[in-house]
């Protein structure tokens, strides 16, 4: 059975009917998706008025890009909404030098909160590998990994990393890694599959639309057709964000790290900045059709039974941020928190 497109809401309500029906009532959530909080904006409000709106929307995972004082305090108390957290790359060298410098950053940025906010994950740099300075992340990974261990808290270690690690990606089953990439992210990779842990990733089937129009389908870019569009030995693909997503799986198997699970730290379509490519109701289509994709639990097509934890960029259009479509990823407008286009 699918839910008619009338409308998003009305969608929401008949998957939250679906999955009651087939959980047994147990599952009340309205969707599972994770929200990026980013804070390069100089008209965004106020750390507690957006947790407002979280709740109001039942959120429950969100990610921050450092360990703000600010809206780190604001989360005090609202245990059921889980935090990501995040080492700023600029903090990456200085950490790097030895684990005493990593057990005071830690000290200063993440006990302070420890008793009361839901601290799930602390990701170690944001798309520095493959890069300059993405050779520290391993040392602060490693060292931050003894710091939670020797306290006992379930709080995973890992950072997130972005698709130009990728030297192919098409069809999914070449997917491979730079030669770069392999030599700083390969010992991260395999640090944390001795955990387990997953490898946070950032996913922009827009980026690869906006650079290529001709060639790529605006429905296969979109998540929105269920025809197969890239056919890959059994694996069939009717869009381009698991087709980007399994990529990155066959790579990591190539280099001997099998089954390390995946979290989409980000993934989004911006609403304006680049003509008719970004529009609200693009961004709305797209955005629209990942969350039914995280909701459906249904995986991808070479993981297709660990489904999708996958966080959207970003809460608001932040104007801080680069001018064009940086600009403009967003499901809200900062001003009056109202949505840009009927998501929730
Ligand atoms: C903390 O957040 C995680 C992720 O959303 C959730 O599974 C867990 O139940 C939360 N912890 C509490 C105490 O609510
Ligand atoms: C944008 O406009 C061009 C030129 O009119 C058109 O060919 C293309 O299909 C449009 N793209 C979208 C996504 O609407």
């Amino acid at each position: 059975m699918d839910c008619p497109k009338k409308s998003f809401l009305f969608m929401i309500l008949c998957m939250a009917l679906l999955f009651n029906y087939n959980n047994g009532g147990i599952v009340d959530a309205a969707t599972n998706i994770g929200l990026n909080y980013g804070l390069l904006g100089d008209n965004l409000p106020s750390p507690s008025e957006v947790i407002n709106l979280y709740k109001s929307l039942s959120i429950t995972n969100i990610r921050i890009f450092d360990t703000n004082t600010d809206v780190l305090n604001a989360f005090r108390g609202n245990r059921n909404i889980g935090v990501i957290v995040g080492v700023k790359n600029q903090d990456l060298a200085a950490l790097a030098v030895s684990e005493d410098s990593v057990n005071t950053w830690f000290v200063t940025n993440i006990e302070p909160y420890l008793a009361d906010v839901n601290i799930t994950f602390i990701t170690v740099g944001n798309e520095v590998i493959p890069g300059e300075i993405g050779s520290h992340v391993l040392p602060v990974m490693q060292s931050l990994t003894n710091v939670v261990k020797s306290r006992s808290l379930p709080i995973l270690i890992s950072t997130t990393v972005a698709m130009t690690n990728l030297g192919k990606s098409y069809p999914p089953s070449a997917g491979d890694f730079t030669p770069q990439a392999r030599e700083q992210l390969i010992p991260v990779l395999k640090f944390l599959s001795q955990t387990y842990t997953p490898i946070l990733v950032n996913i922009y089937p827009y980026f690869a639309y906006a650079s290529d129009r001709i060639n790529i389908r605006i429905d296969y870019a979109t998540l929105n057709t269920e025809e197969v569009v890239v056919q890959d030995g059994p694996l069939s693909y009717s869009n381009m964000f698991d087709v980007i997503f399994d990529a990155f799986v066959w790579a990591m198997e190539k280099e001997g790290v099998k089954d390390l699970p995946m979290v989409v730290a980000e993934t989004g379509w911006p609403s304006a900045g680049n003509g008719n490519l970004t529009t609200p109701e693009i961004a709305a289509i797209y955005n629209t059709n990942f969350v039914k994709h995280v909701d459906s639990g249904k995986g991808t097509p070479k993981r297709p039974k660990s489904g999708i934890n996958g966080f959207l960029f970003a809460t608001f259009n932040e104007n801080q941020k680069p001018a064009g479509t940086e600009q403009n990823f967003g499901l809200y407008n900062p001003t009056d928190m109202k949505p840009i286009y009927k998501l929730f």
